[in-house]
């Protein structure tokens, strides 16, 4: 799609119903983020996600859209123990449903991202802001705002493709920044924060769909307020069950109108009131 000039869009997704969506729509990729510790599981940081759970939301996303193209997030540290433990947790995913693995940075593990290329599993990089690596980041910062910064992560974009990376995630960063980057690159970047220069865009679900209120960095655009929507549809439901007015009699199930002899039979049928019928079966041996 970059060498056709076409933009790729990816968004992130975690279960199954919110995957039938997806599959559903034009959205071209998956990425089944470890932002899943924040949005499915409530963490602060994406540091608590686990292989476990990374593998556990793959095969639910897998599920949900057999036909899309879907990337699984190697989580904190799982490919900085050493070359088995990392074939390990990127074996989990793959069984999982995953086409592709993604992980942060380079430093200290470019002959990793070699060997996983080599074992045959395309392998997406993430460069500038790298959750997983907030508290030496100093936190959820734009990163790349120094020349020596923009530098290193030009020689690391770089070593990724070097390494057989077939993408790069390019999080946080000025646009001019993500273009030079991009322009640098035979593969393509996926931005979050990283202005229009780059090859596509990733956003996370919960983001997009306005379901995770008061959150509003300046990259993201809102498509839908759906908690909104979702808290107005709640509140109509406690109303009708309280009211009465759920469920209605086409909501509910019509008597029985043969009676499986021997077995039970219809003794007390309240009126249609509109409020649905009331229906007792009483076994005719316990007349
Ligand atoms: O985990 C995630 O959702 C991500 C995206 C924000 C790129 O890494």
């Amino acid at each position: 799609m970059k060498d056709e000039g076409r933009k790729i869009s990816m968004i992130t997704c975690y279960d199954y119903s919110s995957a039938r969506a997806v599959a559903d729509s034009n959205v071209d990729c998956i990425l089944v983020g470890d932002s899943l510790a924040m949005t499915m599981h409530g963490y602060p940081t994406t540091l608590s996600a686990t292989t476990a759970m990374m593998a556990l939301h793959t095969a639910a996303v897998a599920k949900g859209a057999p036909a899309k193209f879907i990337v699984g997030d190697l989580p904190f540290l799982s490919y900085r123990k050493g070359l088995k433990d990392a074939i390990d947790a990127v074996h989990e995913l793959m069984a999982s449903g995953a086409h592709a693995v993604k992980l942060e940075g380079v430093r200290g593990h470019a002959e990793i991202v070699r060997h996983i290329v080599d074992s045959g599993v395309p392998v997406m990089g993430h460069l500038g802001l790298t959750p997983q690596s907030v508290h030496a980041l100093g936190g959820m910062k734009v990163q790349a705002r120094t020349k020596a910064a923009v530098r290193a992560l030009a020689s690391q974009a770089r070593e990724l493709e070097e390494a057989g990376c077939f993408a790069i995630v390019l999080e946080c960063v000025p646009s001019q920044v993500a273009r030079e980057v991009t322009d640098l690159l035979r593969i393509p970047t996926i931005g979050i924060g990283a202005g229009p220069y780059v090859s596509g865009q990733v956003l996370v679900y919960q983001d997009l769909l306005g379901l995770n209120p008061g959150f509003k960095p300046r990259f993201l655009r809102v498509y839908a307020n759906t908690f909104e929507i979702i808290r107005t549809a709640l509140n109509a439901y406690d109303n009708d069950v309280k009211s009465g007015a759920f469920p209605s009699a086409s909501e509910s199930y019509k008597d029985p109108d043969f009676i499986e002899e021997g077995v039970t039979k219809p003794t007390e049928h309240a009126a249609g009131n509109g409020r649905g019928s009331r229906i007792t079966l009483t076994s005719q041996m316990n007349q």
